[in-house]
């Protein structure tokens, strides 16, 4: 392997953080991807929400609408076979389809109201708290039923 292939591999790795045998490619490697993306950019709106970043109206809309886009995205990457190794989701995944995908719609529609609730002006964080909660517990709701620990 040259030392360029080897960078690429590694930057890849770096910012997918989707190494520890699992191929960056595969359906499991690109959900855990959108996944982490999803908390990070949530993260990122709950602390301009509780202080840990100062809060700038536009910048949350802009998070809100990315969140809303992520949350479209894991769905169509679990195959119609569960893998058998390196993932965290539950069987009930592949046994209760269309409860897990009535989980999905509740995340679309909760992050699809926050990006409404981001753009009402003038802008104030202490006006986004309930829409910001809905998200995590849609996410939570989710996990608790889907994923594994
Ligand atoms: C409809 C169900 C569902 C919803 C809603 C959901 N998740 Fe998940 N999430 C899962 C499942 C299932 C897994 C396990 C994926 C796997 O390992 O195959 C997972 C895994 C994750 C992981 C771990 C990824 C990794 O590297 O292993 C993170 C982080 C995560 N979710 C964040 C979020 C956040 C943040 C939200 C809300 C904004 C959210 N999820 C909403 C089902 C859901």
């Amino acid at each position: 392997m040259t030392l360029k292939r080897l960078s690429v591999v590694l930057l890849a790795c770096l910012t997918l953080s989707a190494c520890g045998g699992v191929d960056p490619n595969s359906p499991l490697g690109q959900r855990k991807a959108i996944f982490k993306q999803m908390l990070k950019t949530g993260e990122d709106l709950g602390g301009m929400l509780r202080g840990r970043i100062p809060f700038d109206g536009p910048r949350f809309t802009e998070g809100a609408i990315r969140l809303d886009n992520l949350s479209r995205e894991p769905w169509k990457h679990f195959p119609q076979v569960k893998e058998q190794e390196h993932t965290s989701a539950t069987d009930d995944v592949w046994q209760k389809q269309a409860r897990f995908q009535e989980l999905a719609r509740a995340l679309e529609a909760a992050t699809g109201e926050l990006v409404i609730a981001s753009k009402v002006q003038p802008y104030k964080a202490s006006n986004l708290g309930p829409a910001v909660q809905k998200v995590e517990d849609a996410c939570s709701a989710c996990h608790k039923e889907f994923r594994d620990h």
